[in-house]
């Protein structure tokens, strides 16, 4: 696909050949996240960072990648402070903000809204996550790890054997990763989830006809066995109509190092998109395990840089220019990646 000028809403726009390219620039961009170099190749440039639903990491990281590449980043973070708590529609707020910025982020609650706020944008606009619907960045990210992973031990995405675990019904980083998956070949899918929060049958349907083999189960122990990935999620509970109805999820299943080491193989990779619920009653990931060597989640969050570095440079048509401005970097940087 051509990347430049181009909205980036589902990971469904994607050939095998694009993802390829977006991480070959991913790989390019590590001199830059990681405090070696700093290039202004983006100098002047306004991202408008639009988060009209709780972020952390998405909402940063978006936010440092832009920097890293010498923007400026606008937030707009709550939507009480912002003019659609007014009745202002997304197509007004995509025409205005679209003419103040030269690239949009956009989180919202609503599935299928970045795609109608892209429709007005003047400028490209990435989706940082559409309710329940998609995460594309997260999913390249998440994929660009498994494959630095597996990698790292001689192994591929082709081939792989993956558990996701949790809330698979609302669980929008899910849908996309699976989407993202499509893409590879003779893939083993673990799908653990209670019955009421599967997988949405046509993702399933559509990931068996790609050839993968998929098996469904709401037992965790069962699941765990013979994957080289879990991939854990936290029960969505902003998706419930109340917390009564997510809390009878809450807290079902919950990996630490005692069920690791008796139902896992060795050197499983744990993933979770994060946040992970670290309260008691859910607990999803426990703390125990944040030593293990195979824990790649703060490996996800550093890597998301990269990737959205790499969809800024692409989506902006600057992704060959980046070295002419390149410089070292004059600042203590402590080796922290
Ligand atoms: C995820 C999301 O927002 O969908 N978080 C993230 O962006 N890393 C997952 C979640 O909130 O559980």
């Amino acid at each position: 696909m051509d990347f430049p000028g181009t909205h980036i809403l589902s990971v469904k726009q994607f050939e095998l050949e694009d993802v390829e390219k977006i991480f070959k620039v991913a790989d390019s961009m590590e001199p830059y996240a990681h405090r070696r170099l700093i290039t202004k190749v983006l100098e002047g440039a306004i991202l408008g960072n639009m988060f009209f639903e709780p972020s952390t990491r998405t909402r940063v990281s978006f936010g440092c990648a832009f920097n890293l590449l010498g923007g400026h980043v606008r937030e707009t973070t709550d939507v009480k402070t912002s003019a659609i708590s007014k009745g202002e529609s997304l197509y007004d707020t995509a025409r205005v903000i679209s003419g103040y910025s030269d690239v949009i982020v956009m989180r919202h609650p609503k599935p299928g809204s970045v795609e109608e706020f892209a429709r007005a944008s003047r400028v490209p606009v990435l989706n940082g996550g559409d309710g329940a619907n998609e995460h594309p960045s997260q999913a390249l990210l998440d994929l660009y790890t498994l494959k630095k992973e597996l990698g790292s031990r001689g192994q591929d995405i082709d081939g792989m054997k993956i558990a996701m675990v949790g809330d698979l019904k609302h669980g929008r980083t899910v849908h996309s990763l699976s989407q993202l998956l499509m893409l590879h070949k003779n893939i083993k899918i673990t799908l653990i989830a209670p019955t009421e929060l599967r997988m949405p049958e046509d993702i399933v349907n559509d990931l068996r006809k790609s050839g993968h083999d998929v098996t469904e189960t709401d037992d965790m122990e069962a699941g765990l066995v013979d994957n080289d990935t879990l991939y854990l999620t936290r029960i969505q509970e902003e998706r419930f109509t109340t917390k009564i109805e997510a809390d009878i999820y809450r807290g079902r299943y919950r990996l630490n190092q005692a069920i690791y080491t008796r139902y896992c193989q060795p050197n499983t990779v744990i993933m979770h998109p994060l946040p992970r619920d670290s309260r008691a009653e859910a607990n999803e990931l426990d703390n125990d395990l944040n030593l293990h060597p195979s824990l790649a989640i703060f490996r996800q969050t550093d890597n998301g840089v990269l990737i959205r570095m790499a969809l800024f440079a692409l989506t902006l048509g600057v992704y060959e220019n980046i070295e002419e401005t390149a410089t070292e970097v004059p600042w203590y940087t402590e080796r922290r990646f």
